[in-house]
């Protein structure tokens, strides 16, 4: 070996898992958890979250994000009414329970009328905000409308919100129904038109179990070198 061939990798010198116990058994563990207790979340956990939160990546660490925290009722109940009024324009979720179909229904739609029931009573609800930007190269004769806030910096932060409950023991779910009542919702809260609401997380202590996910196997979505070869 000359001086200048780097010496060949030992993977276990790469990993630490004294920063990352046990990480790909948690990351597995992050469902969207939408029956929560109404007890309050403490402010110190609140902080820790939105902590994690910012220490994801954005383009040239411009760091687009704003959080705005709806605790208190009137907050949490303007829009938890416009929420449930949007899951049932869109997915026919009634929010009146007597005028449900009797049809059994599955575990997460039961999960989701349960939300919509309750989502006033949950003690918080993050929206979190992303800086309104047109995307790399829209030339300005192109441009129509607001331009859309910077997503691709919005959901690494907001994945880090998601893990940073899971690991705090708390539940969360990540939604984005608001967007159909978007206008009224900026209105409302007076968020400048500068920044767009990205995603609402309701955050709360859990009323069932934090449990893991069901997904597929990432190799039955992963191909090599050309599209459709799995080898
Ligand atoms: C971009 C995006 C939008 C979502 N919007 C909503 C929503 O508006 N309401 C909701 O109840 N869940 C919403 N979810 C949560 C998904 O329904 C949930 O993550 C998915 O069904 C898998 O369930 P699990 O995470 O519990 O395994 C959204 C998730 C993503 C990533």
């Amino acid at each position: 070996m000359t001086a200048s061939t780097p010496p060949p990798i030992d993977p276990s010198l790469h990993q630490n898992p004294e920063l990352f116990p046990d990480f790909f058994r948690h990351v597995g563990q992050v469902r969207a958890i939408r029956r929560l207790r109404p007890d309050p979340v403490p402010g110190e956990m609140i902080e820790q979250i939105l902590e994690a939160g910012v220490q994801a990546p954005s383009g040239q660490n411009q760091q687009p994000w704003k959080f705005l925290v709806l605790q208190d009722k009137p907050s949490k109940r303007w829009f938890a009414d416009h929420y449930g009024a949007a899951m049932e324009n869109r997915f026919g979720l009634s929010r009146d329970p007597s005028k449900r179909s009797t049809k059994k229904i599955g575990r997460q739609l039961r999960a989701m009328f349960y939300q919509i029931d309750h989502l006033h009573e949950a003690p918080l609800i993050l929206l979190v905000c992303g800086e309104r930007d047109w995307p790399f190269k829209v030339p300005e004769s192109e441009r129509v409308g607001l331009a859309p806030p910077n997503y691709g910096a919005i959901y690494p932060c907001v994945q880090n919100i998601l893990l940073a409950c899971r690991a705090l023991g708390l539940g969360a779910a990540l939604t984005t129904m608001h967007q159909v009542f978007d206008e009224a919702l900026s209105a409302h809260f007076s968020i400048p038109q500068e920044y767009g609401v990205v995603v609402a997380i309701p955050i709360g202590f859990p009323l069932g179990r934090l449990g893991p996910v069901t997904r597929e196997p990432a190799k039955d979505h992963t191909f090599f070198n050309r599209w459709g070869a799995q080898e």
